[in-house]
């Protein structure tokens, strides 16, 4: 299937490491020019070229906070003036902690909102209107099964998230007249850094080894097994391509089945 990426233009937030890097390197493979970012420099200046000499085009790199609105308006608006436009945006960030609401106070969360909703905000406010201009776009978030399904101990995650689903959701009603969708696309267990880190984590709290921890979540998932960054991205490939056009509004689990609830 063509999708139709070839004279497009992607951002892909956070995306030196994990989803981020497997969607910018999906998307590079289809033929669309893109840019990421991330907050170490070196991690992201080194994935940038990884992704390039794989797929042969050129990866644009600005390292930055997504919670730090003045840094997101500067690089969507670089990310412009080295492309000529803006097509796809995926917005993505690290994790909040894993943490039990007795453990958490006003900085956890203020932190969670900063980093999972208000990031989201900046990409949106930014990168919107320059679909517009064009009549054409894919913004697309980067959220996580718990918004379907919540899980204990993921608190920060299932509360927090669940008000980027409704963003998502509602910026699709309004930007819909501009030939712009705008979806939400919600990770199981995918094996990233992230889960390598949340697996030590529980691992820790409940007292049994991280093979323990895999194990039962394998037992959850109908799959049998954990996803990988390149099913997910695939994907959101699909979601920002030409192909997807009639596709709005909706959140979407690439998590091997684990969410059992009908919609
Ligand atoms: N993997 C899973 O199973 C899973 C499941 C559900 C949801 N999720 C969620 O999906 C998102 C991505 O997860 P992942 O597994 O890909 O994580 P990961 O492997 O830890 O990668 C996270 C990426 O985000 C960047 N990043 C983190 N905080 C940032 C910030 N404030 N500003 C800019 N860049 C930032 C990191 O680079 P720097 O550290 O250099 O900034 C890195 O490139 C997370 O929100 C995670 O909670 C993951």
């Amino acid at each position: 299937m063509d999708l139709g990426l070839s004279q497009r233009v992607a951002l892909v937030a956070a995306a030196s490491k994990g989803l981020g890097r497997a969607v910018a390197t999906e998307l590079s493979r289809e033929g669309a020019r893109v840019a990421i970012c991330a907050r170490n420099s070196a991690d992201l200046a080194r994935t940038a070229a990884e992704i390039s000499s794989a797929t042969g085009r050129e990866v644009f790199h600005q390292a930055l906070d997504v919670t730090d609105p003045d840094a997101v308006a500067a690089f969507v608006a670089a990310v412009e003036n080295r492309f000529g436009r803006l097509d796809i945006c995926v917005t993505n960030s690290g994790g909040p902690p894993s943490k039990l609401f007795k453990d958490t106070n006003p900085a956890d969360w203020k932190s969670a909102v900063d980093l999972l909703l208000m990031s989201t905000v900046f990409f949106a406010k930014e990168a919107l209107p320059r679909m517009q201009k064009n009549k054409w776009g894919r913004f697309i978030t980067i959220t996580s099964y718990t918004v379907k399904q919540p899980v204990d101990g993921l608190l920060l995650s299932n509360s927090v998230r669940a008000a980027v689903t409704g963003l998502a959701r509602t910026l699709a009603n309004e930007y819909a007249p501009d030939g712009i969708t705008v979806n939400n696309v919600c990770p199981g267990y995918t094996r990233t850094e992230r889960l390598s880190e949340l697996t030590e984590v529980l691992s820790v709290r409940h007292g049994i080894t991280e093979q323990e921890v895999v194990a039962g979540w394998e037992r959850q998932i109908p799959a049998g097994r954990l996803g990988t960054p390149e099913e997910f991205a695939a994907v959101v490939a699909f979601l920002a391509s030409e192909r997807a056009s009639y596709v709005n509004g909706v959140s979407l689990a690439i998590d091997g089945g684990i969410v059992r609830s009908l919609l």
